[in-house]
């Protein structure tokens, strides 16, 4: 037995594969299987005259996704999916699958979700969970090469991280226990034991509303660096990110061109970041570059609307004349056009609300989704925004120690409208501060002893950050939402499967 990924060894060998039927198409007397065994896609070849009735036979009551062993001739056929064919002698049909729910045609997003536990079979999932896997691997990496070790944190916790309404309450033998928001504030119990940790784990958010950008339980990976200061900090994050997208580009093309990501953007990875200040991202949104960011979009997508609107009726009289093939072409096309369309449109109702914001932005306020998109759009290469104002920051920040208004904190927004994907910064280190922030904060003083003790006992400098795991993918594979970046996304309305 092989699999699809190693056939490239093997040519002018008799293998055997062990898939599932992504697709089955007749030819006069040619079978062609279209086989799918988790490493890659293959097509397998029957010819009625090569093999037995009873092989012929057998290949023929296949239908999509029942799964069958198939042996034959590995052939190099560069014109052929993957570069390789297997010539079939043999086939074993282990399981007939009947009316397989999710077929060429296409599916409301709604219908996937639901069929979630099927859809991951499916080419671009397939694709996007290689990337996720790329991404988590080279995170191992470029930690474990640099000296940090990787410590979890507790997933039942008693006290709030980042704000107490996102908090899932659960019942701990009669006690109230949180699920974690965030490792952080363990990472840094560990980081004065270790020097340099990072966690990679669950985290959750009860988030209320529904987003492109929001799961109610996604994957954070958090650094926490003892001795590490906001330049340290923002310099490790930079580097981290920069080796993560070179990786992937460098091992997950395929993946990529199968989601057909534009790398215009992630190939200008190499480029410094720029660093740029809270207080700059506000003169920069509400500057006239940003204005006329706004007018040129707004006019690419009236005048992007006009055209589809165009297509769409010259395709529609054109498929009653054609051909079968061509018509499957015209009615994936016209599937694209009209999502587009729906796009476009909500563009097109929401950039006035997206004008508002951004140019009514005053010193103080919180950053908002389309407040970042506009930003990172101005850029091509992820931005550093730093110096946030204290009063929308959390209670570890360390301020300024020029100016109390400022956190040294820093978030990391992704070009192409991605958005956050990193928050982190140094943390306060004075217990005395620390102690009037979780009092200003309200916050119970008393579940937070063990994290003031941190204080107590050689308190240094130290900062961290935390990655969203599922927005990096997002962004690196250019998805439009994260539900499609995780194996069982959880989100408002969202629990099974
Ligand atoms: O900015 P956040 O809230 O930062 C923290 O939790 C810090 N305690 C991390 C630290 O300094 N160790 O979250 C960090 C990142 C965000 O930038 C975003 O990428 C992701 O976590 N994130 C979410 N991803 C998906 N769904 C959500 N609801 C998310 N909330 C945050
Ligand atoms: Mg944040």
């Amino acid at each position: 037995m092989t699999s699809i990924r190693d056939l490239r060894h093997h040519v002018g060998t008799i293998q055997t594969l062990n898939g599932w039927v992504y697709n089955l198409r007749t030819g006069k007397g040619l079978l062609f299987v279209i086989l799918r065994d988790g490493s890659g896609l293959c097509q397998c070849v029957v010819g009625q005259e090569q093999v037995g009735a009873d092989v012929w036979d057998a290949v023929n009551t296949l239908t999509q996704e029942s799964a069958v062993q198939l042996t034959g001739t590995v052939v190099a056929e560069e014109r052929s999916l993957g570069g390789y064919e297997l010539h079939v002698s043999s086939a074993a049909v282990l399981q007939i699958a009947s009316d397989y729910p999710i077929t060429p045609k296409d599916h409301g997003v709604e219908f996937l979700m639901e069929n979630r536990h099927l859809w991951l079979r499916s080419q671009r999932q397939w694709a996007i969970m290689r990337v996720r896997n790329q991404i988590i691997w080279a995170i191992h990496r470029f930690f474990q090469d640099r000296g940090f070790i990787q410590m979890d944190a507790p997933i039942f916790t008693g006290n709030a991280v980042e704000g107490t309404s996102t908090l899932f309450e659960t019942d701990y033998f009669d006690q109230k226990a949180y699920l974690t928001q965030s490792g952080q504030l363990y990472g840094e119990a560990m980081a004065m034991a270790h020097g340099k940790i990072y966690t990679f784990g669950p985290t959750f958010r009860a988030e209320k509303s529904k987003t492109r950008r929001h799961l109610t339980e996604f994957w954070m990976i958090e650094p926490e660096m003892a001795f590490y200061d906001l330049t340290m900090n923002m310099d490790l994050a930079e580097e981290m990110i920069r080796f993560i997208v070179t990786d992937v580009l460098a091992a997950r093309p395929h993946e990529l061109a199968i989601l057909k990501r534009d790398l215009s953007h992630l190939s200008k990875i190499t480029n410094p970041f720029p660093r740029i200040t809270y207080t700059e991202a506000i003169d920069r949104l509400r500057s006239d570059a940003t204005r006329r960011l706004l007018e040129t979009m707004e006019a690419e997508r009236v005048a992007e609307h006009a055209a589809l609107s165009a297509e769409g009726p010259e395709l529609e009289k054109e498929a009653g004349q054609a051909k079968k093939f061509r018509k499957s072409q015209i009615d994936a096309r016209l599937r694209e056009i009209r999502s587009r369309l729906e796009e476009i449109d909500e563009d097109l109702r929401n950039i006035p609300v997206w004008r508002e914001s951004a140019l009514g932005k005053q010193w103080g306020d919180d950053l908002g989704g389309s407040d970042e998109t506009l930003l990172t759009m101005q850029y091509e290469t992820p931005i550093m925004v730093w110096g946030y104002p204290s009063a929308i920051k959390a209670f570890y920040m360390k301020r300024d120690p020029g100016n109390d208004a400022i956190a040294l904190g820093v978030d990391m927004l992704a070009p192409e409208g991605y958005g956050e994907i990193i928050g982190g910064g140094q943390r306060e280190d004075n217990l005395d501060l620390l102690l009037a922030r979780i009092r200003e904060h309200d916050l119970p003083e008393s579940v937070f002893h063990w994290y003031l003790d941190l204080r107590r006992y050689g308190s240094v400098p130290h900062a961290g950050f935390g990655l969203g795991l599922e927005r990096t993918v997002a962004w690196i594979c250019g998805l439009k939402h994260v539900r499609e970046t995780i194996p069982f996304p959880r989100m408002l309305g969202r629990l099974h499967p």
